[in-house]
């Protein structure tokens, strides 16, 4: 045969195999998106969400400690409310579901990075992500808001907050006001790009954030456009963000991997919902391998640019990355 370059010499075993890996992955990119919920003695499973569970401040630490036995140190932090009003109030309450959560796991767990999701879906009435004016989201009069539960957030212990609402201006609005409050430290990692997507279905049934009326396709990104995911990226550097995200991953690897190229900050890639969720139904059905699946998805991820991956799945794949499995 004459050929000189056969690409099946470096496929030849295991070993090699690993040293001619282009993707590295290690669990301390990983975060693990968790909800807390307030009330007493709750730690239900979500339904739509096989594994995934809904805790109160009291038995919140049973998900931490799972997550640090697993090697995980980043979580991100949503939460569920009792009592929701039009302005989406409890959002900045001192004594808020998240403010709560976030003292009390601070002190129990003191290692961990928090990370807070920054928005009002979960705490308005109506569901939005920002306060209603006749039946459009006012951008203007919502910005004042986030900045208002950004601090609060910040002000319980989150390590870094995470606007995930898609009004123009908010990243610079959290900023300013955290810099004006002293918290010039306090990284912004900003759901830059981010799809209105079927794929955040899961999640609006575990944390009841479905909007009442209409939908978000007023402020999240229409899924036909990828330059446009560049703009937002720009915008959102422009006005302060220290890190830029691209949610959902797996349909938006093409988007992702734009914002890597074109951009100097790190990249983080948000596995949502509905991906989680579809991995689990089919592997329950015996469609596919759900281990072989949960790595092939996070590895493509990294490789289209990812640096950061907030999954649901964040701690098999750290047990998968220890036993060398990927990685
Ligand atoms: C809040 C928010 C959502 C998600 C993260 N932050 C829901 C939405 O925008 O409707 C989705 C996360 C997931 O689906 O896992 N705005």
């Amino acid at each position: 045969m004459d050929m000189i370059v056969r690409p099946r010499r470096l496929r030849k075993d295991q070993t090699i195999r690993r040293m001619v890996r282009e993707t590295r992955v290690h669990q301390s990119s990983l975060i693990y998106p968790m909800f807390v919920m307030d009330g007493n003695k709750i730690e239900e499973e979500i339904p739509a969400m096989p594994g995934q569970y809904r805790y109160s401040v009291d038995r919140m630490a049973y998900g931490l400690e799972q997550l640090t036995k697993a090697g995980v140190s980043q979580v991100m932090l949503f939460g569920i409310p009792e009592k929701k009003d039009e302005m989406g109030s409890q959002a900045y309450d001192p004594d808020g579901i998240v403010q709560r959560a976030l003292r009390e796991a601070k002190r129990r767990f003191p290692d961990l990075y928090y990370i807070t999701d920054v928005c009002m879906c979960e705490y308005t009435s109506h569901g939005h992500c920002g306060l209603l004016h006749g039946d459009r989201v006012d951008n203007d009069s919502t910005l004042g808001q986030l900045a208002k539960i950004s601090l609060s957030h910040v002000e319980a212990g989150a390590d870094m907050v995470a606007p995930s609402d898609m009004m123009d201006g908010r990243v610079r609005a959290i900023r300013t006001f955290l810099d004006e409050k002293g918290y010039l430290d306090t990284p912004i990692l900003s759901y830059a790009v981010k799809y209105a997507s079927a794929f955040y279905g899961p999640f609006r049934d575990a944390a009841g954030s479905a909007p009442s009326s209409g939908d978000r396709k007023g402020y999240q990104m229409d899924y036909h456009n990828r330059r446009e995911g560049l703009k937002e990226a720009a915008l959102d550097l422009q006005e302060g963000a220290d890190i830029l995200m691209v949610k959902p991953a797996l349909s938006y690897l093409d988007v992702l991997s734009d914002v890597k190229r074109e951009t100097c900050v790190p990249v983080a890639a948000y596995s949502v919902s509905g991906e989680y969720s579809m991995v689990k139904a089919a592997a329950k059905a015996g469609f596919v391998d759900e281990d072989s699946i949960i790595c092939e998805m996070a590895v493509s991820t990294y490789r289209a640019g990812a640096d950061i991956y907030l999954t649901y799945f964040a701690k098999e794949l750290a047990g998968f990355i220890q036993e060398g499995r990927i990685g």
